[in-house]
């Protein structure tokens, strides 16, 4: 059987990847120019394929540049940081093992780092340090990439994904001041800094009298725009002999909001019950059978939130814009002003909504329908 043209759930790459040619002009720029960069916009939305996509046309391009990529996602506390950072800082710019430790022996040798393997390829090698007590004075570790890059005569990107991590760090501001201290002054290094939680992340970013003010470019990722959709679609079915007539394909990424994971999702449901020709029918029963599938998953989540939070959200999907006016709060049951404050603060730490502009909006396309065809109508 041939298998579906579309992917999500892993990162876009080659003929997955569709447009953003506008972002990745201005990311390639700001890299070459070594320009600090911090990329946020809500999850799955496309941020690790984008940079991921940007890295590899700039080295493809440029032998001179290096690159590495550490997740602070399960990263707990600064020893931890510098692991991630250390290690592949220095992966990212020596080729084979006894340059990586070659490298480890000269920049970081207080240390005494020995190289420890496992596995049969030497897949995964660490460095052996005492990370508690080298972040006790981690000057050295974190102008490490500028000593290495600088000494390598090459440029290094280096870019840290779900960097609000560093907000629940012990001491956190403190630990940004120390990163920003030092990396302001790097010559040879652009960071990247990216993550999902927007209104963390602006926070880091915008407010004054944080550590990271500006700190460089802001770049707020959008969705992909429904005409891109809409051409990619098409190719993607031609691709596999199958077709789709491009209103179809417009309509298949509008059901879902244009959100880049759903729509090659919902687009590979289509394409899954497509024999010939994908029509309207096609796309609604996979749509219905999207819904099906998460509805589970979100009658789980709706357990987890209050019943005020529930009708908060049914006030959202009624399209209500003053939502701590006192006819909405009488309308909906909401209590005070207060409580929406409260209410929408629970929802945007869990990520259910968005605020942005003062604007409410539901997150997830295919929650919000099935809490308007199913849940709130039952
Ligand atoms: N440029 C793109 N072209 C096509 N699909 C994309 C693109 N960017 C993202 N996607 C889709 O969205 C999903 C999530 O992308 P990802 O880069 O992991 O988002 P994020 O890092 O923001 O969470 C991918 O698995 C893919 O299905
Ligand atoms: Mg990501």
């Amino acid at each position: 059987m041939q298998s579906a043209p579309f992917v999500f759930g892993r990162m876009a790459e080659g003929e997955n990847f569709t447009d953003r040619e506008q972002e990745r002009a201005r990311l390639s720029q700001n890299f070459l120019s070594l320009t600090n960069t911090m990329l946020v916009s809500p999850r799955r939305w496309g941020k690790s394929s984008l940079v991921k996509r940007t890295l590899q046309d700039i080295t493809a391009k440029d032998r001179r540049t290096k690159t590495c990529s550490i997740d602070l996602f399960n990263v707990r506390n600064e020893a931890e940081f510098y692991e991630q950072l250390v290690t592949s800082v220095v992966k990212a710019t020596s080729g084979k093992w006894e340059e990586w430790l070659a490298a480890a022996k000269e920049f970081l040798a207080h240390l005494r780092p020995q190289l420890s393997f496992s596995g049969d390829m030497h897949e995964e090698i660490t460095f052996d340090v005492e990370w508690e007590k080298a972040a006790k004075k981690p000057d050295d570790l974190l102008d490490l990439a500028e000593r290495i890059a600088k000494a390598k005569d090459c440029r290094l990107i280096v870019c840290i994904d779900e960097f609000q991590s560093i907000g629940g760090f012990k001491d956190s501001l403190a630990f940004q001041r120390k990163l920003r201290a030092h990396w302001q002054n790097h010559q040879h290094v652009c960071y990247c800094l990216y993550g999902s939680k927007r209104h963390m992340l602006l926070e880091i970013f915008t407010d004054p009298s944080m550590p990271f003010y500006r700190f460089g470019d802001i770049m707020l990722l959008d969705k992909i725009a429904n005409a891109d959709w809409g051409t990619f679609i098409v190719e993607r079915f031609a691709k596999t002999g199958k077709r789709i007539a491009v209103r179809q394909a417009e309509r298949l990424a509008d059901f879902v909001d244009n959100h880049p994971y759903y729509v090659q999702q919902l687009a590979q449901l289509a394409w899954l019950r497509t024999t010939d020709e994908c029509d309207g029918e096609t796309i609604g029963a996979a749509m219905q059978g999207l819904t099906d599938q998460l509805g589970l998953l979100f009658s789980g989540s709706v357990e987890s939130l209050t019943e005020r939070q529930m009708r908060f959200l049914k006030a959202v999907l009624d399209g209500v814009e003053l939502l701590s006016s006192a006819e909405t709060l009488g309308r909906y049951k909401l209590g005070t002003s207060a409580n929406v404050v409260r209410i929408k603060e629970a929802l945007r730490e869990k990520e259910v909504i968005d605020i942005s502009d003062g604007k409410v909006e539901i997150l997830d396309p295919v929650f919000k329908h099935w809490l308007t065809c199913e849940y709130f109508v039952r």
